[in-house]
């Protein structure tokens, strides 16, 4: 007869693979390995979620994002008990002209060559930033406003360099767009509705009336020549781009004109 001891898990290991510097888009795996009989099972975390990412030894990032930055934890578990592992923390460095989503955490990271170690300090359009641990600055929900031009300086006692731009283009959906009728609707004339958002990437305009499901125009004017009666009612407009879209609606009224004869 063959005895196997049974053991609880060990504290398990976290491995980054590859194990070089983390770059956007890259794809990434982060192992979970623990000593255990009979075998653990594994769950990944990232903190500040609740759920787990995952509930296999690997957690794959199969195109990493800077919004994927952050602190991972894994637990090991067996009839026998649970161990949770350090923590691990991946900072996703950005690429120049980072298209980044409003909402998400970022972390500028600056790097450079010097001995002895350098000292960093980010940039705003030449205003200093308060810097995080390791010449880091982060963001933890970036906004519209923090669009624009950065650089670094790494300096030591022997000299001072620049880093080249990075611009950083924080994407949001459209906001609530703002919808108008010019000129008022008179029988016979031409009327534009015009519909207009913020929003980045620029959005895209629909044009619907109420109850009707297909649209009436796209952009971001509509023109109705001829208007007559039949017109009135409500239209909406639909601003959309990659990251969501909004609609406000108008009243269109079509009045009789001034100069109109009544009609026999
Ligand atoms: C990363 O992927 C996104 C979406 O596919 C793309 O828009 C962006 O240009 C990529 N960035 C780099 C540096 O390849
Ligand atoms: C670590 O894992 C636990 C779950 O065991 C989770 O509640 C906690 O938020 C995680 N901490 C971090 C920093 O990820
Ligand atoms: C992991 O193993 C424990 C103990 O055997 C079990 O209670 C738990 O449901 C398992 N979890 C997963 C995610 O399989
Ligand atoms: C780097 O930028 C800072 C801030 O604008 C400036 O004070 C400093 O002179 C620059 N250093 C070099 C070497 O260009
Ligand atoms: C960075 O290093 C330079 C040169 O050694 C020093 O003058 C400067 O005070 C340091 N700055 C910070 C923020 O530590």
């Amino acid at each position: 007869m063959i005895i196997v001891p049974q053991d609880a898990p060990k504290l398990p290991s976290v491995t980054v693979s590859p194990s070089g510097e983390i770059v956007e888009n890259i794809s990434v795996i982060l192992i979970c390995s623990s000593d255990a009989n009979p075998a653990a099972n594994y769950t990944w975390y990232k903190e500040g979620g609740q759920t787990p990412l995952s509930t296999t030894k690997q957690l794959s990032l199969p195109s990493i994002r800077p919004s994927d930055s952050g602190v991972y934890n894994c637990t090991a578990e067996n009839e026998l008990g649970i161990r949770k592992s350090k923590h691990l923390r991946i900072n996703v460095k950005l690429s120049p002209s980072a298209e980044i989503v409003e909402d998400s955490s970022v972390t500028l990271t600056c790097s450079s060559d010097a001995n002895p170690a350098a000292n960093y300090t980010w940039y705003k359009e030449n205003k200093a930033l308060p810097l995080g641990p390791e010449g880091s600055h982060h963001f933890t929900s970036i906004s519209s406003e923090d669009r624009g031009n950065y650089f670094c300086k790494s300096e030591n006692q022997y000299g001072q360099i620049n880093s080249s731009y990075v611009f950083i283009n924080v994407q949001y959906a459209p906001k609530l767009p703002s919808v108008s009728v010019t000129p008022s609707g008179e029988i016979g004339s031409s009327v534009t509705l015009t519909c207009s958002s913020d929003a980045n990437p620029a959005a895209n305009y629909i044009w619907y009336k109420e109850d009707d499901e297909s649209p009436k125009a796209s952009g971001q004017n509509f023109t109705i020549t001829d208007i007559q009666p039949e017109h009135s009612g409500s239209y909406y407009c639909v601003a959309q781009n990659s990251r969501g879209h909004q609609n406000s609606i108008l009243q269109l009224d079509v009045v009789a004109g001034q100069f109109d004869a009544p009609h026999s």
